[in-house]
């Protein structure tokens, strides 16, 4: 069996059993190999929009030999995937913003999907902003440490309802709250160091734009609190 990490480990294992789900962006084919060789899908497309990548996965498919059970295609986000193909996308380790176009360039395709298992990289709050204002609900969200990095990984499904969200969970999840998460006391304090540094450095700036330090003030703050009440709310 094939060692994936603990990253790609929590992905697969947040995606579950489907049948026919694709792996946007494989770039190694790490997740499609462990998927088949757990038995959790009897086959996947990965798809890249690059060669070398592409070439890397063909070469790692090989080694375990499932070549008839992992289909490589090459293109641009949901692009070479056919209507109703897979039942489910995984488009992880990029950032948050190129998943939202990933998935805003072919919403329809998104849609019909039984799961989405996003992991970005950064600006995760641009893509909860993208699901929940387009009619995808976030069903589930956890943290997982991998090489000192915590990551974040949304499972989200359409649903056809619009919702909206306050500031601190666009860049948290709210589910990481409700579930309890076990690694979101240390990536809060991650958060609140990394927005500490984004506040003092506007505020030391002559150039700064009032309406978005104010902003981000207030997000540093609504942090704190949110910190502050995991041990005592
Ligand atoms: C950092 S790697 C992540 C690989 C793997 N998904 C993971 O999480 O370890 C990002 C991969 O996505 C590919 N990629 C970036 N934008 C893409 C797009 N619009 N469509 C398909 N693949 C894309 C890149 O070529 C690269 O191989």
């Amino acid at each position: 069996m094939i060692n994936i990490g603990s990253r790609l480990l929590k992905i697969a294992r947040m995606l579950g059993k489907c049948s026919k789900p694709a792996d946007i962006g494989t770039d190694h084919a790490y997740i499609p190999i462990y998927l088949i060789q757990s038995g959790m899908c009897s086959s996947v497309v990965a798809t890249d929009n690059r060669k070398g990548p592409l070439m890397k996965a063909e070469r790692n498919i090989e080694k375990h030999r499932l070549s008839d059970r992992i289909e490589l295609r090459l293109g641009d986000g949901l692009k070479p995937i056919q209507e109703d193909e897979c039942d489910a996308f995984i488009i992880a380790g990029m950032g948050g913003v190129v998943i939202a176009e990933i998935l805003e360039a072919s919403v329809e395709k998104a849609k019909k999907a039984e799961a989405l298992v996003l992991q970005p990289a950064y600006y995760d709050e641009v893509l909860r902003e993208f699901l929940l204002h387009n009619g995808f609900r976030i069903e589930t969200e956890s943290l997982v440490k991998d090489e000192g990095r915590i990551y974040t990984i949304i499972k989200a499904r359409y649903d056809g309802v619009t919702r909206s969200e306050d500031i601190l969970h666009l860049h948290i999840g709210r589910a990481l709250f409700d579930n309890r998460d076990p690694l979101l006391n240390e990536f809060l304090e991650r958060r609140i160091r990394i927005q500490t540094r984004i506040v003092e450095g506007m505020r030391k700036s002559v150039k700064r734009d009032e309406q978005v330090y104010a902003k981000e003030y207030n997000l540093l703050n609504k942090m704190k609190e949110a910190y502050d009440n995991l041990f005592t709310g």
